[in-house]
Parts: structure tokens; sequence; C-alpha cells
């Protein structure tokens, strides 16, 4: 599919994120060099940024097999058992939302992890016994929106924890211009850096907003993306020129204008939009945060007068405003 050939297979194709690739690099040559295989590689930050797509990089880098799975699909400690046994020398592991492992699972995971070995309980009562089921060497990649929300034992054992940043806007200029190429797009540079600033930082919503940016161009002019023809396209999909959505956009009024620029907690504002916590905290208030539009403090979430001037609301500021 298309997703696929706009995925990047290897770490010379992988735009940005430099630092990261730069130490994976190194670590995947000194694992080759050593036949041995890569320690354990703990991928985290914002969703959209590429984890998936690294993680398939390292194992192409290795030249080894890459399974997928996620935290919530493995369901039972068996389920875990079947994945690893079925494992390859060497092969990549990579296990999406690591953070959503039920704790039963996340306790035959450490084993496995440390000493590529399960411990399994067999029988009930007096007669059960623990057996010790060796396995491939194996590297586990993982991937979190929040480092913060990982079991310490299970942080502990990777070796390698890279935390990938939002793109710079040149990074994102480049990966529109290489996905119009492989999708055989018309672009100018100017439609390119128009589409890359309103992207929010992430190269799956600037995949994204391509796609439509071209349906436009192709329906109602020339099939050419313009700077001219991403801004009308852009204003239709209501992405706004600094890369905010309508939920972005709503957050912050409600922030705002019901609750009086905040504090407010994370849930109570959540609710007040009509949107589910966790899509707010991994999705939204992440890029809001990096922004400058929102502020943590200990009392919940403030808007910063960034926000109102964005908003075009005026700014009072309730130190003055004391008596
Ligand atoms: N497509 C999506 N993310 C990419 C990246 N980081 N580099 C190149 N192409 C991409």
């Amino acid at each position: 599919s298309w997703q696929y050939s706009l995925r990047p297979r290897r770490l010379v194709e992988y735009i940005g994120q430099d630092q990261v690739k730069n130490n994976l690099s190194i670590f995947v040559q000194a694992a080759l060099a050593r036949n041995e295989a890569l320690d354990h590689v703990l991928l985290y930050g914002p969703p959209g940024l590429g984890k998936t797509t690294l993680a398939g990089i390292i194992a192409n880098e290795l030249g080894v097999s890459f399974r997928i799975t996620s935290g919530p699909a493995i369901e039972r400690p068996g389920d875990l058992a079947s994945l690893l046994t079925n494992l390859g020398e060497k092969d990549v592991l990579f296990i999406d939302e690591i953070h959503r492992l039920s704790r039963a699972v996340e306790e035959v995971l450490y084993s496995a992890m440390e000493d590529y070995a399960l411990d399994i309980i067999i029988g009930k009562g007096p007669s059960a016994r623990s057996i010790r089921l060796d396995l491939p060497k194996f590297t586990l990649v993982g991937a979190t929106t929040k480092a913060g929300a990982l079991a310490a034992p299970l942080r502990d054992r990777f070796g390698v924890i890279c935390r990938l940043e939002y793109y710079e806007t040149e990074h994102l200029e480049c990966i529109v211009n290489r996905a119009a190429e492989i999708l055989k797009v018309d672009i100018e540079p100017r439609g390119a850096l128009e589409i890359a600033r309103r992207s929010r930082g992430t190269p799956r919503i600037a995949n994204r907003l391509l796609k439509r940016v071209r349906d436009f161009a192709q329906v109602t002019s020339d099939g050419i993306i313009t700077d001219t023809i991403a801004d009308k396209a852009l204003a239709l999909l209501e992405v706004d020129k600094r890369g905010l959505d309508k939920t972005d956009r709503s957050m912050l009024t409600a922030i705002i204008k019901k609750f009086n620029g905040g504090p407010v907690g994370l849930d109570t504002l959540a609710a007040s939009i009509s949107e589910e916590t966790e899509t707010i905290e991994d999705v939204y208030e992440p890029f809001l945060l990096q922004m400058g539009f929102i502020a943590r403090t200990p009392r919940g979430r403030v808007a910063t007068p960034a926000a109102y001037s964005h908003l075009n609301i005026l700014y009072k500021d309730k130190a003055d405003t004391q008596e």
C-alpha cells in the first residue's frame, strides 16, 4: 500500500530526529560487528512521529525479521510466551503502547528481556513447579507516548532509551517533498512549506494533509500544489495558520471562556469538550504545550497570553485585577 512505500525502510532515508538516528546507527553497527542482538530499545514521544517506522528500520538495518504487536493485544502471559518462542535469533519484536501491558504479562517480560528465558509455572497447588524455557536472543523495541507511565522495573530493562521530538518545519518540508515524489504529485516549494508549517510537527499529519491538499488541487485547479491552493485547502480542513485543528482550538477556547483562563484539570477540560482524557493527554496537550499556548501548573492547565492572542481574545492578567 502507499503507506508502506511512504514509510522509509533505511536509516539514511529517515528524515529528522538526527540525534536519535545517529545514536541508533552506532548501536546497530556495534551489535552487528559483535554479532550480537541489539540491546532492548524504548522509543517514546507523541503519536505520529515515526516510532513504528524507526522500529522497522532497526530490524532492517540489523538484517533480521520484524514482528509487530501492541500492549493491549497481549492479553495473557501465554500470548507473550508464544510470540517470544516463535522469534528467530536476534529478531526484533516491536510492542507498541507498551505502557498498556497487564501486570501479569509485564512480569513474564522481565526475565525474557534480562535472561532471554521464560519462567513458566506448571500445575497448581503443592505439586506446582516452575520450568525455565530458553529463548532466542532478541531485541525488544517498545514504544509509548508516556515514558512516565512505564513501571520502573520495565523501563530499567531497556539499554537504549530514545525520546522522539516534534519535527522542525524544514524536516517536515523534506518529508512532504519526498512523499509528493513517491505519490507523483506536483508541488511547489512554497506549497510544501505551507503544509509543513501546519502539520503540528508530525510526519503522519504532514502526509495526510498532503493527500487532502492534492485532492483539492486535482478537483479545483490543475493538480499542482501551490501555497495558495494549500492555504485554501487547509482552511477548508479547518487547520489554521499554526496547524491547530478544531479540537486544539476548542480546548483553548474552553480554558479561556469556560474556566476563566484556568487552571483547570485535564479530566474536567476533556469532559467539557466531549473528548477522551487520554486523547487530550497524548495528542493535544503535548502539542499545545510545545507551542506555548498552554502551561502546566500544580492546579491544572492554564492558557498563556500567546493563546489569547492566537484566538484574538483580549488577555487580562489576573494579577492586575486582584484587589
Ligand atoms: N515519512 C514519515 N516520517 C518520515 C521520516 N521521518 N523520514 C522520511 N519519511 C518519512
